[in-house]
């Protein structure tokens, strides 16, 4: 961060899982699976889906609106929303979410990182702050991940789900509690097909030739990409603990992207984090992409799981391939 400019500081969370629960159960009835596979494999025993008719927009209105709520004050001038599932390939689908939350003429764009969108949006609202382009931001992670994953696929049809998180950033002092402090970002685009939807680009578009069947849904090589988020999320946040200056054992709360129960236990214990301190809901929510993140540190803040004063680890990783983490104190901020 530029030295003497504001830093962020996060004032305001709110999440959203929209009402359909589709549990391990209901999935065993049209998927060659068991519950015991799924809770085994994953740590997933429900998920949130949305009805048919529902877009990602919906979804980021509502945990926007909460934010908005949890924080109080001025409205934010610019709205960033991450996500991995926009409401059409043209235009973002954050004006929508501005307008709809009655933000007329805030700056408003859509950020691309796919599972770790929140933490890139994170930095964007900081350099949005620290340059003075704005004074508040409303960041956003929603996805409508069963918009594309293929029903009949069973290894991302049982993790994959849809839901929000938002907070709101405001232009404030770096030694705040809810200051943004360290971010590491990264990606490798050499395993891009990794992780993928490989139709509906201009790639695929321009080839003149129709989608063949199945490429316009997700599609992820798992256990290689296991073994990359392992790798990736323990990395970037022994580079954001030293960049904060902090020891593992100073670390109150590790938040990781909620890829699957499994991964997390993993990371954690790379970096020796106590099972304790490690917050999770992906049991109830499965992985819910751009989401994950800011949802898991509502639900916690609503629960009392995170408070204020909690030194916050948090780590994230997915399809581009593309990571994250990021150290800061947790602000004494109420969920909505
Ligand atoms: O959020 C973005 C980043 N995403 C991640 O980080 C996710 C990373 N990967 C994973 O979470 C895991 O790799 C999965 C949960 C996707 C899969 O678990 P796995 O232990 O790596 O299983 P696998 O893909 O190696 O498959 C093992 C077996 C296969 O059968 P065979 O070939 O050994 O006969 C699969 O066909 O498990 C089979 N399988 C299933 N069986 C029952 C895959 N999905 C299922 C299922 N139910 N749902």
């Amino acid at each position: 961060m530029t030295a003497g400019a504001p830093a962020a500081v996060i004032c305001g969370i709110g999440g959203y899982v929209p009402p359909g629960v589709v549990t391990n159960q209901d999935l065993t009835s049209r998927l060659d699976t068991t519950d015991e596979w799924i809770r085994s494999r994953t740590g997933i025993a429900a998920r949130h889906v949305i009805a048919p008719g529902t877009a990602t927009s919906d979804l980021a209105v509502e945990a926007g609106g909460l934010a908005l709520v949890s924080a109080g004050g001025e409205p934010p001038d610019a709205v960033v929303l991450a996500t991995t599932t926009p409401d059409r390939p043209c235009p973002a689908t954050a004006p929508d979410v501005a307008a709809r939350l009655g933000l007329d003429g805030a700056a408003a764009f859509d950020v691309a990182a796919v599972c770790s969108g929140f933490l890139y949006g994170l930095a964007t609202a900081s350099g949005l702050i620290a340059s003075g382009t704005a004074r508040r931001v409303l960041l956003i992670g929603a996805d409508a991940f069963t918009t594309i994953v293929d029903p009949a696929d069973r290894g991302t049809a049982v993790i994959f789900a849809d839901g929000a998180g938002a907070v709101v950033l405001r232009s404030g002092d770096a030694t705040e509690p809810g200051a943004v402090g360290p971010l590491v970002l990264g990606s490798d685009g050499r395993l891009s097909d990794l992780i993928e939807v490989p139709a509906g680009g201009s790639r695929q578009r321009s080839s003149g030739r129709p989608p063949a069947p199945g490429e316009e849904y997700f599609r992820m090589r798992g256990r290689e990409t296991y073994r990359h988020a392992v790798e990736r999320m323990s990395a970037a946040s022994r580079t954001a603990l030293a960049s904060a200056g902090w020891e593992i054992g100073d670390v109150d709360r590790f938040a990781a992207h909620q890829a699957n129960g499994r991964i997390l236990t993993a990371v954690a214990e790379e970096l020796g984090v106590p099972a304790e301190r490690s917050l999770s809901n992906i049991e109830r929510v499965g992985n819910t992409g751009a989401a994950s993140i800011p949802l898991l540190l509502a639900q916690c803040t609503a629960d009392g799981s995170l408070s204020g004063g909690h030194r916050l680890l948090m780590t994230a990783f997915g399809g581009g391939l593309a990571w994250g983490a990021a150290a800061l104190v947790w602000p004494d901020v109420k969920a909505a």
